[in-house]
């Protein structure tokens, strides 16, 4: 209980960074974030939880030398068609012909990140698409992680509002103490766990997403004589 608890202070400091962003980038996330805070206003602790993955992505990025604009403007939109009903967020997945597989019906909560993706670019054409494949993945991961990616997932499993489970600490401790590479995966691999544990579905993908990050990083450490460090 006591580590818990040193672990969750560790995490309340997470206010806004100092981070000396040009006027326009101030612009641009002065306008995401009240356009965030309209569009999930009907849900107001999943508006909550948007701005703290927000911080804890900005935070992440300074830290682990990502642009902390974009991961920011990634944490801010992750969410954004949470607020969309759950037949209209599949006709819209339709729409843009999302395939992951298996019935839509069966993986629904993966679906908003990848419709927001899919929207948002004609809102915020000036946004860089780093942004919007981050908040394309976040729900589901992906082969090809990049850093920003990495960062948005992090973020948005260890945001200091959502409950610390044995999992969550864990990622949350090695944050700063392993690479972004490691605290990913520790995060990926306690998702996997968790909705195994939970006896929920899995989608199929995810498999074959966990076999081709699970080969890479062994090549990786074939390659450098790294450690398994952090690893779940
Ligand atoms: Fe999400
Ligand atoms: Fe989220």
């Amino acid at each position: 209980m006591a580590r818990k608890n040193k672990t969750q202070e560790q995490w309340k400091p997470l206010k806004d960074e100092k981070v000396n962003y040009e006027p326009w980038q101030l612009l641009t996330l002065t306008r995401v974030e009240a356009d965030t805070r309209s569009q999930l206003a009907p849900k107001p602790r999943r508006l909550e939880h948007s701005l703290s993955v927000a911080r804890t992505a900005e935070h992440l990025a300074v830290l682990y030398d990502v642009d902390p604009y974009l991961a920011k403007i990634a944490g801010l939109l992750h969410d954004w068609d949470k607020v969309v009903p759950h037949d209209e967020l599949i006709e819209r997945a339709r729409h843009f012909g999302i395939d992951l597989g298996v019935p839509l019906e069966s993986v629904e909560p993966l679906l908003h990140g990848m419709v927001a993706a899919r929207e948002l670019p004609q809102r915020y054409p000036h946004i860089p698409r780093e942004v919007w494949h981050a908040i394309d993945c976040h729900t589901s991961a992906a082969e090809d992680m990049g850093p920003l990616d990495m960062v948005l997932f992090v973020a948005d499993g260890i945001e200091p509002l959502r409950h610390g489970s044995e999992g969550i600490e864990k990622t949350r401790s090695l944050v700063g103490n392993v690479s972004l590479e490691d605290v990913f995966w520790n995060a990926f691999v306690g998702g996997i766990v968790y909705v195994l544990e939970g006896g929920r579905y899995l989608l199929p993908r995810t498999i074959d997403i966990y076999n081709t990050l699970a080969l890479s990083r062994a090549r990786r450490r074939a390659l450098t004589g790294e450690r398994g460090k952090g690893e779940v």
